[in-house]
């Protein structure tokens, strides 16, 4: 199986977890798109009561497209299940997200869940995280700064580009890659980068996560936090 086949098999595997009348988180990226075409399919086929809420833009025009009902996050008063991706998920199920610039919505969206599942293809999970490097949400107003500050702290960061300029978030803020290759101390570090003035949010997401499926050429495996 490839690495497209596997975030399908997660996708499709994710959304029998979902049951009629639930208060539904829905992730970004491409293996999302994924589950939210199978959650699509259940929607049409069984006439399921969901109310989502989307972690970005693309996310939410996705679902409304498929006849998925998507609210705002303020006009609902819990969620019961958040589905996301994510970018590397460690030993301990600590994970690093925002490989799509979504990271700061999604960890809105995932405090705000009863429950959070990730599903990955086998390729996310590792001993140790860092090798994918960590995404930081910033304001733009001062972030050659801020670039600075974390250059200073060793941090090896480095502003996310197009051909045309600055990745822009759903939030129209800049990301920030920290190129570290290995996090030996995942809160420290976290508790650092939360005090740093203009950075919004980092991709550290510790201790958010209850289910991780894992797509695996001989089938998914659920694995609990
Ligand atoms: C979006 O910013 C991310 O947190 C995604 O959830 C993460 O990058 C996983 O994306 P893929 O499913 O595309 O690998």
């Amino acid at each position: 199986m490839n690495q497209d086949q596997l975030k399908e098999q997660v996708g499709r595997e994710a959304v029998k977890f979902v049951e009629d009348g639930m208060y539904l988180g829905l992730g970004t990226g491409s293996t999302v798109r994924y589950m939210v075409d199978a959650l699509g399919e259940r929607v049409a086929n069984e006439h399921l009561n969901l109310v989502c809420v989307a972690t970005s833009e693309r996310t939410a025009q996705q679902a409304a497209e498929l006849g998925i009902t998507v609210r705002n996050l303020d006009d609902v008063d819990h969620l019961d299940l958040t589905i996301d991706g994510a970018d590397e998920i460690d030993d301990n199920f600590q994970g690093i997200k925002g490989g799509g610039a979504a990271h700061l919505w999604e960890k809105i969206v995932a405090i705000n869940s009863t429950k959070n599942m990730w599903i990955v293809d086998e390729s996310k999970m590792v001993h140790k995280l860092g090798q994918f490097p960590l995404p930081l949400e910033v304001i733009p107003f001062g972030s050659t700064h801020v670039l600075k500050k974390l250059t200073d702290m060793g941090l090896h960061p480095t502003f996310r580009m197009t051909e045309t300029g600055h990745v822009m978030t759903d939030s129209e803020n800049y990301v920030i890659d920290l190129h570290l290759n290995e996090i030996d101390h995942p809160h420290e570090l976290a508790a650092q980068l939360d005090g740093i003035v203009g950075v919004v949010e980092h991709g550290l997401f510790l201790d958010m996560v209850n289910t991780v499926i894992v797509g695996r050429s001989d089938g998914p495996e659920v694995l609990r936090a």
